[in-house]
């Protein structure tokens, strides 16, 4: 939520703080702005541009304005604190003009520090909770100032941030720049990501790789309380107190082209062909030689995941969707009894855990709020955590005693396509890696299974090649004002991320029901000509589920079905068949989401809906 970029030591700082800001647009799109030191270096000033809207609004603004400068911080918003326009955009500036922030997270104790500020004669600018650090750190500098006190890393910049940060209740990502050190840019980290950027005689930091990786491979995540001074010659780490620490540093595997449209019109559609490959990459490596699976990261004692007796899984939206289709292969194949929770509900449960108990958190960006707090929630009582993510080095990775990366390479658009296909294979690898450990699968039976979900990849190609089929079935069914999404056991957990996916990016109303509960309510919504969505895989209870279709046809609905190929009975029972491979039922789910995210994809596009950022979204969403 919200997207931070900085650079120091380059010449073009405004051109690849805006081109950063583009990269981050998908973590919020309320607002932008950037704030550059200007001007001679014998009297630099500070500039700042920001607008409601898009980023298109500030870069429209910036045309043709001359803003030289070799430092600056960049800002895209998802509004919290204050709604979304020029004045509450970031960066926000202190009162003497030349201090700017921009800022990650919310100030839970804002009211009190606005409070103290309005009372020291501060005038306020905006309704933001970050507008306060401004005038915080400023005050603090020139407290510094004013004591002649040394800094001890040698920036005022730093100590004021410092001394501001253990104020600050609540969560944040802030980087500060400072007319007065017009070189360095000073940033500080708890519970919002950050991640800075290591490069000849530049630095950089962005709330994520996506903002860095066309500059820079060699990066490093800021840790919780820890505090980053930025210059052109490097970067230094401190802790609160000062003293000289590190971040997380590694190389990033993955290059710019990833991050880039490559010709298609949206990331969405980009994401939703790069399935097969992911789920490649996911499993590559994952069964050794001596034909037994791992995890990435295993913090976990020797013999601890032979003693769970319960699992738990944590996750929200799409994640959640994930977790839910993992719990059948868990429980079929581990035999664990799996409950499957929303994250911002279990944190604050009261749920019987023990160190017997495992807590999967699924998390595509390792960031959300929520999840991490459910984790923390868990390990708090001893719990086992172990994080399902698509980030290296996120905060859930790094909290987690054991991680499976879902590998499926960065995912802009706002809608998770390939990260939920590469989290439910990850969910049915950990089944498996259960099975092993609690020798309740055969290590010949875990060989087969792992084999068919390799055989997925080509599978998932011929399950795209329905795409303009898709699209002509979208086109038609646009008009609908009201789509149902119906399915039985795996299959459910699919229907209600059909349904998520087209109301997150088409704003149509859309729900996924347990086909078996329709007859208790549900129902009542069908009128003459409103399209039902039945996931109808082979499975052990599609006969249950055709008696459930013409249920719905008979009361009018459209009935769009995803059925096995050559399923016979099928075409008699929908007016709309699309045809995927036949694979084992617990794998099924991985094929059918396909046609589903395309269905959303196309009525999206046909309704000239904004599929890449849908309105009031972010992609990570690290607020409460
Ligand atoms: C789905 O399309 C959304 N982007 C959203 O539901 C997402 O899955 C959810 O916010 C969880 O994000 P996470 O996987 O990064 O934790």
């Amino acid at each position: 939520m919200c997207g931070i970029i900085g650079c120091t030591g380059r010449d073009d700082a405004v051109d690849v703080v805006l081109h950063g800001l583009a990269t981050l647009e998908y973590r919020g799109y309320d607002s932008a702005g950037l704030a550059l030191v200007s001007g001679p270096q014998a009297a630099p000033e500070l500039r700042v541009v920001k607008r409601a809207g898009k980023l298109a609004s500030l870069q429209q603004a910036v045309e043709g304005q001359a803003l030289p400068g070799r430092s600056g911080i960049g800002h895209t918003r998802w509004a919290t604190h204050g709604a979304p326009t020029d004045r509450n955009a970031h960066p926000h500036v202190s009162g003497d003009g030349r201090l700017a922030v921009v800022h990650n997270g919310i100030i839970e104790n804002h009211e009190a520090l606005r409070s103290e500020l309005v009372a020291a004669g501060v005038e306020l600018a905006s309704e933001t909770d970050t507008e306060l650090v401004a005038h915080l750190v400023a005050a603090e500098r020139d407290a510094l100032a004013g004591d002649g006190q040394a800094a001890t890393t040698g920036s005022a910049l730093a100590e004021a941030l410092r001394r501001t940060v253990r104020r600050l209740e609540g969560q944040y990502a802030l980087a500060v720049l400072d007319v007065h050190e017009p070189e360095t840019i000073v940033a500080a980290r708890y519970g919002a990501p950050l991640i800075l950027g290591h490069d000849d005689d530049v630095s950089w930091l962005a709330s994520d790789i996506a903002g860095l990786i066309a500059h820079t491979r060699d990066v490093e995540v800021l840790l919780d309380r820890q505090l980053a001074v930025l210059t052109p010659g490097g970067i230094a780490v401190t802790d609160l107190d000062g003293e000289p620490t590190e971040g997380l540093r590694y190389k990033v595997d993955w290059d710019v082209d990833a991050a880039e449209k490559q010709g298609y019109p949206h990331f969405m559609l980009k994401e939703i062909y790069e399935q097969p490959q992911a789920l490649t990459d996911t499993l590559l490596g994952r069964l050794g030689e001596d034909g037994l699976l791992s995890l990435d990261e295993q913090r976990l004692a020797e013999g601890e995941l032979r003693r769970i007796d319960k699992v738990y899984v944590v996750a929200c939206g799409t994640s959640y969707h994930a977790g839910m289709v993992g719990r059948y292969a868990i429980e079929h194949w581990a035999r664990l009894g799996v409950e499957v929770e929303i994250a911002s509900e279990f944190r604050y449960r009261d749920p019987i855990l023990n160190p017997h108990t495992l807590v999967v958190a699924i998390s595509q960006s390792g960031e959300t709020t929520d999840t991490i707090a459910a984790a923390a929630h868990a390990r708090d009582q001893r719990a086992p955590v172990l994080a399902i993510t698509n980030v290296v080095g996120s905060t859930l990775a790094r909290q987690s005693d054991g991680v499976l990366y879902t590998r499926a390479g960065p995912e802009i658009g706002v809608a998770a396509t390939k990260t939920f296909l590469t989290q439910v294979v990850a969910t049915a690898v950990l089944a498996l890696f259960l099975a092993q450990e609690r020798r309740t699968l055969l290590p010949e039976e875990i060989g087969d299974a792992f084999a068919r979900l390799e055989a997925l990849g080509p599978l998932l190609e011929q399950v795209l090649a329905h795409d303009d089929r898709i699209a002509e079935l979208a086109h038609h069914l646009s008009g609908a004002d009201y789509f149902m999404f119906i399915a039985r056991h795996a299959g459910l957990p699919i229907a209600l991320e059909g349904a998520l996916k087209l109301k997150e990016i088409s704003y149509l109303h859309a729900e996924g029901f347990p086909a078996g509960e329709m007859k208790h309510g549900p129902i009542a919504l069908i009128d003459d000509g409103g399209p039902v969505i039945a996931v109808a895989t082979r499975s052990h209870v599609r006969a249950k589920l055709l008696s459930n279709l013409a249920e719905v046809r008979a009361r009018g609905a459209v009935v769009v079905a995803l059925a096995t190929e050559g399923d016979p009975e099928i075409h008699a029972a929908a007016d709309h068949v699309i045809g995927l491979p036949d694979v084992h039922e617990l794998l099924a789910p991985i094929l059918a989401v396909v046609p589903l995210q395309l269905l959303a994809y196309h009525v999206a596009v046909a309704l000239g809906r904004d599929v890449d950022q849908p309105r009031n979204l972010a992609k990570t969403v690290t607020v409460e």
